[in-house]
């Protein structure tokens, strides 16, 4: 295999890995890097082109490693920085390119930075919060540091105060980190949280919202936020810019919370962006349709439907919907990411009796499921397992009929859908588009429709004999 056969691009398959979920080797509870190496030829077999690897750093964990106290190292609850040297070249020679999940945005209170740097961070000139801005996960987004009874702003919980990105030295010192792991062989990175990397230079109030942001968000801030002035500053753009340089081009993802028709400046300088509208759409043909529609003319999205903010596709759409689900996100133009568990059909399960994330999304961690006794770990996981028996690796990987089958299947023939999208249309309950000389039709609804006019079926969710009709909740990829 050569270096460019492993190079992530804005049209590669990406499996999210969840470390502290996926396999636990060494008995502890919680998944290791140790245990992403061994259960490498899962993520190989299934066929995707890299892997994403959520934080590894060290972190007190207030919101689980995403509060980073060292970002030129690895937590000793996953291993350290030789077993993630190992997993990189494991993966590499399985064709697997890596891609690392790096927090620019905010450090862990903890950091030393923090101390040694209070100016790398923003504070309040006044005894209070400096403005209105409200935090992700609610609350107010300022909160007072007790040592030097000053107030700091935190995008997310009190535990992970804001860098400040117009200090040049945080620049440097964060290109530095990026740097460390690109020199280490990595093959990308995802910018956590990117677009509150930069905030207004006034660090001006919000005025009240008159128009609804499309996404979903906690309440106190769809009351508050115009989205003028707390994120998606024009002055984000060059910082992207120099980034990308400094890394020689390697791959770069924007986890930029918006609609996707703001991601446009985003995908001039980084190679893709995750688009949350389709994440948050409902099974509805129509609004699918309008979001394809809507996003035709964008370059590099990557579509996904899972991650460990919002959960498993079937928690929201229903099991019947899982393999139409596949079949949508596998065979739309740009790049696709899959979340752990998504090829098997793990869904959201009740929230554990101890709770870890105190943003509730407990329900979307819990670790995968490698057979029917869980075969995550040989002690209780740090997440109770959900539904083992239905729903695990083991009898998916022997069953040519299983959804794991099918996510297999779809990947491989993933390769023959070039073209941009095209004639994205709605007929009664189906959605359906073209990919050159493909067609691929999607029905939502609870009767069969007739299928459109075509040379051959390729490949379907369920009855391969099909010919003339899709069934309920059915899907095809149609040859012209
Ligand atoms: C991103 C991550 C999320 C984290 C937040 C703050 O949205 O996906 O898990 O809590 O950033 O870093
Ligand atoms: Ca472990």
């Amino acid at each position: 295999m050569t270096a460019g056969s492993r190079k992530v691009t804005a049209n590669s398959t990406v499996y999210q890995l969840y470390p502290r979920s996926y396999r636990d080797a060494n008995g502890d509870g919680i998944g290791d890097i140790a245990g992403m190496t061994r259960r490498m030829d899962h993520i190989a077999n299934l066929g995707v082109d890299a892997l994403l690897v959520a934080p590894l750093f060290p972190s007190p964990n207030a919101d689980f490693g995403y509060d980073v106290t060292d970002y030129c190292d690895i937590s000793p609850t996953y291993g350290s920085l030789m077993d993630f040297d190992e997993m990189v070249q494991v993966a590499h020679a399985r064709g697997l390119g890596v891609v690392v999940d790096m927090v620019p945005c905010h450090t862990s209170i903890e950091h030393p930075w923090f101390r040694d740097h209070p100016e790398w961070y923003i504070w309040s000139d006044v005894d209070g919060p400096a403005n209105n801005w409200v935090a992700c996960f609610g609350g107010k987004a300022w909160s007072r540091d007790e040592q030097s009874g000053k107030w700091y702003l935190h995008s997310y919980y009190p535990e992970q105060p804001d860098l400040n990105w117009r200090n040049p030295e945080v620049v440097e010192a964060m290109t530095d980190v990026f740097s460390f792991w690109h020199k280490r062989g990595v093959d990308g990175f995802r910018l956590d949280a990117v677009s509150r990397l930069v905030k207004d230079a006034g660090l001006r109030d919000n005025p009240p919202l008159t128009n609804p942001f499309p996404l979903w968000e906690n309440a106190l801030q769809a009351m508050w936020d115009q989205r003028r002035y707390h994120l998606d500053q024009p002055d984000t753009f060059p910082a992207l810019a120099r980034l990308k340089e400094e890394l020689d081009g390697t791959y770069l993802i924007a986890e930029a919370y918006l609609p996707n028709r703001d991601l446009a400046p985003y995908l001039e300088h980084v190679d893709a962006a995750f688009t949350f509208e389709l994440l948050q759409s409902s099974p509805c043909p129509h609004r699918l349709a309008r979001i394809l529609k809507e996003s035709a003319s964008l370059q590099g999205l990557a579509w996904t439907l899972a991650n460990h903010d919002f959960g498993w596709i079937t928690g929201r759409w229903g099991h019947e919907m899982a393999r139409l689900a596949a079949l949508l996100v596998l065979t739309l133009p740009g790049g696709a990411y899959l979340y752990q568990g998504e090829e098997i059909g793990m869904t959201n399960a009740p929230p554990p009796r101890t709770s870890q994330d105190r943003a509730g999304r407990d329900p979307f961690r819990h670790p995968l499921q490698w057979t029917r006794d869980g075969g995550f770990s040989s002690v209780e996981p740090w997440i109770p397992y959900h539904d083992p028996v239905a729903c695990n690796v083991e009898d998916q990987d022997k069953d040519p009929g299983s959804l794991l089958s099918f996510y297999r299947a779809l990947l491989t023939l993933r390769p023959a859908l070039a073209g941009p999208l095209d004639e994205i249309t709605v007929d009664e309950s189906c959605l359906s588009y073209r990919r050159g000389a493909h067609r691929i039709c999607l029905n939502f609804g609870d009767s069969p429709v007739s299928l459109p006019p075509h040379h051959e079926v390729i490949l379907t969710t369920g009855d391969a004999t099909i010919r003339t009709t899709l069934g309920p909740h059915s899907g095809a990829i149609l040859a012209l």
